[in-house]
């Protein structure tokens, strides 16, 4: 038994936020019903293409364990179908641009209405406010949500982050929603509408940077490499966003990732110290203290760095944390997807997907001992249409032929189940 068996997901959601939701919830055992535009789908199966005629990568690793029933919900009978949808189902989930659900025909007082145990779901790009109505992708929601902003280095442009922060970060923040509206259900008995913003997933995420912001005001943020003059929270480059100095220092190799992110704290200085062929520094009252190194970092990560420079990333790992010294080498794309340990966790899995074959995903970054979360494939476009209207809508068969004839589920429009 898994923590959310029995619960049925209406899912509505396209592109990354939202899937991202519904993924987390179908990990967790709920059955997952993803509603798909007929012959179109979510836009991003055909984005980012790498096999041709094939699910993109994008797609199959933001769906997995669903199952996908294809649907015109702007067509009378799939309205029908809808409405029985909604009255079997525990939580609709979508993130549409604002007001699609409502133009469907269905806002919230008659999902309400229809089904007053329901649980309604949305991802927005924005809370309400002067840009409520505006649609919004990821880096949009990385810039409005004051991450951008704080993020690259001080003499350069604002930069976003290759951590999806706004998609997924909001997915995370809205599943955290459901699971609790669920629990609350228990007790009142009702369902109730759960929404979460991407700017404020962002800027939830961006908090020590609002901390950063209101430390201004009494005085400059000594840990910031740019830190007289400014009246906003600057970019801080590598520095560490925390009290503990940190940078990112090469190692050997060379390569683009050969560096590692090295932090010092103050039990730490007297083994960088001897690590590096500087004991004098270590008693020295112009380097042994927090305070007098601090006008002086990027000396610091500069002696370090010539020490760095001698072995790999691997091996300074090894060397600092022998001794509890916390660092962390940068690892590529490349060396994760071969990491051996995130494959025995789970947190990096093999899928064999009926079009594509064999690839990777990333599996359930939370892991429950009595609710482990095997990764499936990701549906084909209306995979699960017929199974969905029979075993969930309880349809009869002549019911599913009428539904095919009247060009609700796609063409072909006469087709026909024995
Ligand atoms: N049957 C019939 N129509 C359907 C349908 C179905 N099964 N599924 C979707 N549609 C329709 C919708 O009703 C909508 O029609 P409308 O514009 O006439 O109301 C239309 O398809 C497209 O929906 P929309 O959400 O506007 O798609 P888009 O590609 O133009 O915009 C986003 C994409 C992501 C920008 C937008 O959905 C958005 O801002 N979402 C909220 C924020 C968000 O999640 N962003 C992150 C994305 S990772």
């Amino acid at each position: 038994m898994k923590a959310l068996e029995g619960i049925k997901i209406l899912d509505f959601t396209h592109v990354q936020s939202g899937p991202t939701c519904t993924q987390l919830l179908a990990w967790l055992g709920a059955d997952v019903i993803k509603v798909e535009r007929p012959g179109i789908g979510d836009i991003t199966r055909g984005q980012l293409v790498d096999i041709p005629d094939v699910d993109s990568l994008y797609f199959t690793m933001l769906n997995s364990n669903k199952r996908s029933i294809t649907l015109d919900t702007k067509n009378e009978t799939g309205k029908e179908i809808l409405i029985r949808l909604i009255k079997s189902c525990d939580v609709l989930v979508e993130n549409f641009a604002p007001g699609a659900l409502d133009r469907m025909g269905f806002p919230w007082e008659r999902i309400q209405e229809l089904n007053p145990r329901m649980i309604y779901a949305s991802v927005k790009g924005f809370g309400p406010g002067p840009y409520e109505d505006c649609k919004v992708y990821e880096n949009v929601a990385q810039c409005t949500g004051g991450a951008a902003s704080t993020t690259g280095f001080d003499d350069g442009p604002p930069l976003v982050t290759g951590a999806q922060i706004g998609d997924s970060g909001t997915g995370l923040n809205l599943a955290f929603g459901i699971v609790a509206a669920l629990f609350q259900r228990v007790t009142s008995g009702r369902g109730q509408r759960v929404q979460a913003a991407m700017q404020d997933g962002v800027l939830n995420l961006a908090r020590v940077k609002l901390r950063d912001q209101q430390r201004l005001a009494h005085g400059p943020l000594t840990e910031y490499p740019v830190n007289t003059d400014v009246d906003e929270t600057p970019r801080a480059g590598n520095a560490s966003g925390g009290g503990q100095p940190g940078w990112a220092v090469r190692t050997k190799g060379g390569g683009p990732n050969d560096y590692i992110y090295v932090i010092i704290q103050p039990p730490g200085w007297a083994y960088y110290m001897e690590l590096c062929g500087r004991p004098e520094l270590i008693d020295d009252p112009e380097w042994s203290t927090p305070a007098a190194r601090l006008p002086k970092l990027d000396e610091c990560f500069k002696i370090i760095e010539e020490w760095t420079l001698t072995k790999t990333k691997l091996e300074v790992m090894d060397i600092l944390n022998a001794r509890d010294i916390p660092c962390g080498p940068i690892l590529s794309m490349k060396e994760i997807a071969n990491e051996p340990a995130l494959r025995n966790t789970g947190t990096v899995v093999e899928v064999d997907h009926p079009t594509r074959g064999k690839y990777l995903t990333v599996g359930m970054p939370v892991k429950l001992s009595d609710s482990e979360a095997k990764v499936q494939s990701s549906p084909l476009l209306g995979e699960h249409t017929e199974e969905i209207l029979l075993d969930v809508l309880g349809l009869s068969k002549e019911e599913v032929n009428a539904a095919w004839k009247s060009g609700a589920l796609g063409e072909p429009a006469a087709k026909a189940i024995d």
